[in-house]
Parts: C-alpha cells; sequence; structure tokens
C-alpha cells in the first residue's frame, strides 16, 4: 500500500459541491476580488485570533513583503533572520534592497536561537524575523526580550502556524505583526494562493492595507499615497476559506492526535530519532519533522515500503547560491547546516488513513532496528 506524503484528493473530497458553488457564486457576482467575501474572511480571522487588524492578501511571501517595507525596509537597512528556513524569510529582505542578517538555530528545536541572535545584531539592524516552522515555535520569549533591549521590530512568520500558541499566547501576533498563509498545503489551505497579514499596530495594518493594493486608502480610487502592490485576495479564496475555517479546529485535532501517535512510536528510538514533543497540545502540526541518523538511509528505505517523505530543507539559507554574494562559508551556521542533514518529514495530513500511519511507524521502527543489529 503506497502512503503519500501529502492527499490533495482527500483533502478536498469533501468540499467538491461547495467548490463548484463558490466558483459559480463568485462568477455571476461582478465581484472577484477584495469585496464582500474577503471582508468576512478577515472578520473571521479577527475573531479566531484576536487580531486588531487582518489584511487579506494574495500569498504569504508578498505578505513578508509588505511587512518588511511597512517596517522602514530598504537599502542600508538590516534584518535579522533564521539560517534555517524556507526561502521568503530571507529573499523578501534582499528584494527590497535590505541586507539579511542570518542568525544560526537552536540544535534541537531548529528555530532561531536567542544567543546567536544576540551576537548578530548590527548597529543597522532594524527587524528580526522569529520564524515558526513545521510544528516547533520560537522562543518568543527570548527574543523579544533582545529584540526590546535593541530596539528591533518583530516580524513574526507564523505562516505556517494558524492556530498554534505558546503558553496560551497566539501565534501570529505575539510580535509588532505575523501572517498565515493558506497555500494549499498548509493547515488552512486553500485552493490556491492566499494569506493574511495580522497585526495589533495601527499604523502597520493602515500601511499594509494601502500596500495590498497600489498603495490605495480604499476610499479615493486611482489616488495613490504609496508605491504599492497588486496582492490582493481573491473572492474564490476567501469563499473558501471561510467554509474550511468553520472545520480548522477539528482539523488540527486530527494532525495534533496523529502526531501523538508518531510521538509516542519514536520517544523509544531516541537519540537515533529526536523530536520537539513539548507543548503538543499547543502546536500546530503543519507537517511532521524529525532528525534522524542515517536520515538519506531511512528516507531510501521508507521508499523502497512505498511511504512518501520529504527533506524540509536540504540547504541552509545562507549557503543557497542565490546568497552567495554575502560571502557565507560551509560551517558558518553549524546548526543549521547539520539539521539539513539530518531532516526528515514524514506523511501527516488530517485525512490521514490510521494504516497508513501505522505503515510508518513500523517502517521506521524497523529501519532502526535493522541499522542496531548490523552496527
Ligand atoms: C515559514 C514560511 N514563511 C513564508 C512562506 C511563504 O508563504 P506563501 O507560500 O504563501 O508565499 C512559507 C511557505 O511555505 C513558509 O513556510
Amino acid at each position: 500500500m503506497n502512503v503519500p506524503f501529502f492527499n490533495y484528493a482527500s483533502r478536498y473530497a469533501e468540499d467538491r459541491e461547495k467548490i463548484k458553488d463558490i466558483v459559480y457564486q463568485v462568477g455571476i457576482s461582478d465581484n472577484f476580488i477584495l469585496k464582500e467575501r474577503v471582508v468576512e474572511l478577515e472578520d473571521a480571522i479577527r475573531q479566531y485570533t484576536g487580531a486588531k487588524h487582518v489584511i487579506a492578501v494574495a500569498n504569504g511571501t508578498t505578505a513578508l513583503t509588505i511587512l518588511l517595507q511597512a517596517m522602514g525596509v530598504g537599502p542600508g537597512v538590516d534584518v535579522l533572520t533564521p539560517a534555517f528556513s524556507f526561502i521568503s524569510t530571507a529573499s523578501t529582505i534582499a528584494l527590497l534592497g535590505g541586507t539579511p542578517v542570518f542568525v544560526d538555530v537552536d540544535p534541537l528545536t531548529g528555530m532561531m536561537d536567542p544567543n546567536d541572535l544576540e551576537r548578530k545584531v548590527t548597529p543597522a539592524s532594524k527587524v528580526v524575523i522569529p520564524t515558526h516552522l513545521f510544528s516547533v515555535m520560537a522562543d518568543m520569549e527570548s527574543i523579544h526580550e533582545i529584540a526590546q533591549k535593541h530596539n528591533l521590530v518583530v516580524l513574526e512568520d507564523s505562516a505556517v502556524a494558524l492556530g498554534a500558541r505558546q503558553q496560551g499566547a497566539i501565534a501570529g501576533i505575539m510580535g509588532n505583526a505575523g501572517l498565515y498563509s493558506f497555500f494549499p498545503a498548509k493547515p488552512l489551505g486553500g485552493i490556491g494562493d492566499g494569506a493574511v497579514i495580522v497585526t495589533n499596530d495601527d499604523e502597520l495594518g493602515r500601511i499594509s492595507r494601502m500596500l495590498r493594493n497600489h498603495g490605495q486608502d480604499g476610499i479615493t480610487r486611482f489616488y495613490h499615497h504609496l508605491l504599492g502592490y497588486n496582492n490582493r485576495m481573491d473572492e474564490t479564496a476567501a469563499s473558501y476559506l471561510l467554509h474550511k475555517l468553520r472545520r480548522f479546529d477539528d482539523l488540527l485535532n486530527k494532525r495534533r492526535e496523529i502526531a501523538g501517535l508518531y510521538n509516542e512510536a519514536f520517544k523509544h528510538l531516541a537519540p537515533m530519532i529526536q523530536v520537539v514533543t513539548d507543548a503538543h497540545e499547543e502546536r500546530v502540526y503543519y507537517t511532521y519533522v524529525i532528525q534522524a541518523e542515517r536520515r538519506d538511509e531511512l528516507k531510501e528505505f521508507l521508499e523502497s515500503r512505498g511511504i512518501e517523505t520529504q527533506i524540509y530543507y536540504p540547504t541552509a539559507l545562507p549557503l543557497q547560491p542565490a546568497f552567495a554574494y554575502l560571502g557565507h562559508q560551509a560551517g558558518d551556521f553549524p546548526n543549521a547546516e547539520a539539521i539539513t542533514g539530518r531532516s526528515l518529514a514524514l506523511p501527516l495530513y488530517a485525512e490521514m488513513p490510521s494504516e497508513h500511519v501505522q505503515q510508518v511507524i513500523i517502517a521506521v521502527v524497523d529501519f532502526y532496528a535493522r541499522v542496531n543489529v548490523h552496527a
């Protein structure tokens, strides 16, 4: 039996008729972009998270761009960002003319290391981007302390963390601003790209709202206060997300249940496998990522049993060819680089059949049993 990493067919199966209806209703409405369904979604996310301002945009990457621009990032400005992350957390800084200053990560959690952050702050540093990845959150308390000491604005990259909490506080609004992505693979995955910016800061909210729509204020059309973007959410995207938000907590709970089974099965395999398991109830399991010894062999073994896995992320950001101009060398970010050689994402999605979960567990346990015998 093949075990896919994600299964979009099962994910969207129950919405088949709803999606057809949404596309038709929007198609006959004359209202395609940034209209009442988008406003309704913004209200719903406001209620779900408690954020004061919610601004719907076209994708998470340009949500980051808009926020960085609203925070004053441009030439001559440094932004502290994790060395282990998705490309957007660094490319957006560079594309605005700012300089990404990479910070190494904690060797176990893979999230920004506050000690290295303290070391890396430069006189030109203005913003720090703590990023939450997989199901793990950055250490926001320590990062806040450092941010306050150095007068840094905190842009929380919570693209994958809608619904997550840290000691009760809600991911996305723990810093000055955050975002949630609705790319189809994300826990609240839409039917295409989409995202929202969230902030409790009136000025960041006001500027972000203008930047997403060519710098207009939403009152006077064709009057441009700022040079902005065409980065707006479609009505079809908003309508589907509103529909799915109603069952979002159930979906998160199902993911959490599967992750709980993995956690239980793999705890005996430490230190060959390391997983961050604390605060399980507060986590959003976007993906289930382990740090594994003999990762590449494990991946091949799972493949031979029909189990699909992914590597998030195979290369540390400072060593990506796109950042060669910054002059970083192998060895500059030891923890991030070590994690790129150990991290492996196992299949996990809300609709995953329990036989598939068992199949993954049996195969992983079997692999390490064989390795031990032959060691
Ligand atoms: C941590 C993180 N930040 C930002 C993004 C960008 O979001 P989007 O794909 O909506 O542009 C992603 C997407 O995977 C992400 O994982």
